[in-house]
């Protein structure tokens, strides 16, 4: 293989790519944005590796969610709080069932850009280029606003900065305290139709609660029940923003993408001869592979031979998106050429983006039944073929949107104009997000119980 450097995904073809029309107003935001400081720190990175090390043994659970895409426009504190807050609120529930640490992932602080099926949009006749996320154009349907910005990236570089600022805060600054987190599932619990099923999980944590208290362990004396590790994440599919960003670690002359501490790749850009395998191939951060129904299980092999070879544990994770229809038939394909391997693998599910559909009136929506459905098809092959399920990946917000379809909401077709507000995909809402992690907190406690302890984990 040819020596990789930082800008070497220029010789090779880049999909998803926007072409700015201003060359010389490219090249100096480039200039620009590599003399800005880092977004993340190297050790972050590595630590973050070290706990899906954790994820591919079997030992914590990966949790990674958030916006399609991230805008300008909704930009504010209480956004960011309220998506973190259900991130949280699910973590604790899916750490009692699972008795297993729970990895924290935002698609947060960085996840701008968007690959689309369709290179054009039409409106009444009218033609122009896709909105592609804010960091390349305006969603604004007019000729000038579709046209790609190099400016854009700086702004994306500030939000994402001012973002990560108000997560590390709330994820150490006190926000996110165990028993407050608690009294926020309970109040869910109390509101909700199916109460008496999720109390059980809830009550487990109360009465753990009150041991700890009782023998003095509280959180004013300790600090892991009043603070979380919280991480980031994006698709690393804007390649000059990234190579920008790419800076070697002063404290181990290891090269890493510091725009977050961990980048996935699309399933529309993962071809093994491409410009995004091939930036990702020189990074030391941990790296997503978004697997779709097009993925030759030996593709995948190549993939991973190309971006792990050394066999790094935590390095990969398999973010596998088929659609509830197609689940069963194909990720058995691509998990048997890893079965008894020694393969180093994180096997995700995001049930998002194989299920989007179009609803009767118009709008993409998600049926929240399809969603589940998809999660716990991952969880039972994975049981049957005697492998790990480490980790769900959503698209989903703390506001309480109207995109997707059904849950205990019942949210129908007529609701969705309410309050559609998505960006780009249809997210799961608050309480949609926070249900699913009580409903596959079931299939998580299976796949924990030591009577599966026999199941060889596909390493
Ligand atoms: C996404 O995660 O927003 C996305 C575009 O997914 P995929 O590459 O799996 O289609
Ligand atoms: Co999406």
């Amino acid at each position: 293989m040819a020596k990789w450097s930082v800008n070497s995904w220029r010789n090779f073809a880049a999909k998803h790519l926007p072409e700015y029309p201003d060359a010389e107003k490219l090249k100096s935001t480039e200039e620009m944005l590599r003399t800005y400081p880092p977004l993340v720190f190297a050790g972050e990175a590595r630590e973050l590796k070290r706990n899906l090390a954790k994820v591919a043994e079997g030992k914590a659970f990966l949790l990674q969610g958030g916006d399609c895409a991230e805008s300008f426009e909704d930009f504010n504190a209480d956004y960011i709080r309220d998506t973190f807050k259900v991130l949280l609120q699910m973590s604790v529930t899916l750490t009692a069932a699972g008795n297993c640490p729970v990895v924290k992932v935002g698609r947060m602080a960085g996840q701008f850009a968007k690959p689309r099926s369709a290179p054009k949009e039409e409106i009444d006749g009218v033609e122009l280029d896709s909105y592609k996320g804010d960091i390349i154009n305006d969603m604004e349907f007019t000729t000038d606003s579709r046209v790609p910005d190099p400016e854009r990236m700086i702004r994306a570089y500030m939000q994402s900065a001012s973002t990560l600022n108000l997560l590390r805060a709330f994820a150490k600054g006190g926000f996110s305290d165990l028993n407050k987190v608690h009294q926020w599932n309970m109040g869910f619990v109390d509101d909700s139709l199916q109460g008496q099923k999720y109390r059980e999980i809830a009550n487990k944590i109360s009465d753990t609660l009150a041991f700890m208290d009782a023998i003095g362990i509280s959180s004013k004396n300790t600090r892991r029940l009043r603070a979380v590790d919280f991480y980031t994440s994006h698709e690393a599919l804007l390649l000059p923003y990234e190579e920008c960003l790419t800076r070697t670690d002063s404290t181990s002359g290891e090269v890493y993408d510091t725009s977050a501490h961990m980048v996935w790749i699309g399933d529309r850009t993962r071809q093994p001869d491409g410009a995004h395998v091939e930036f990702c191939r020189g990074i030391k951060n941990p790296i997503g592979i978004k697997c779709g129904p097009t993925l030759d299980p030996n593709e995948l092999k190549k993939l991973i031979d190309i971006l792990n070879p050394e066999n790094e544990a935590g390095k990969i994770t398999l973010i596998c998106r088929f659609g509830a229809e197609k689940v069963n038939e194909l990720l058995p394909k691509l998990i048997k050429p890893f079965i008894k391997t020694d393969y180093n693998l994180v096997w995700s599910c995001d049930p998002m983006h194989g299920n989007t559909t179009k609803s009767n009136s118009g709008f993409k929506t998600r049926p929240f039944e399809r969603v589940l459905h998809e999660v716990e098809s991952f969880f039972d092959i994975h049981h049957d073929m005697g492998t790990y399920p480490g980790g769900v990946h959503l698209e989903m917000t703390g506001q309480n949107v109207t995109e997707c379809i059904g849950g205990a909401q019942a949210i129908k077709d007529e609701d969705l104009s309410a309050r559609y507000h998505t960006h780009c995909d249809p997210r799961l809402n608050a309480s949609q997000a926070i249900e699913l992690a009580f409903l596959i907190s079931d299939k998580l406690r299976e796949s924990q119980e030591p009577s599966n302890s026999k199941i060889t984990i596909a390493k």
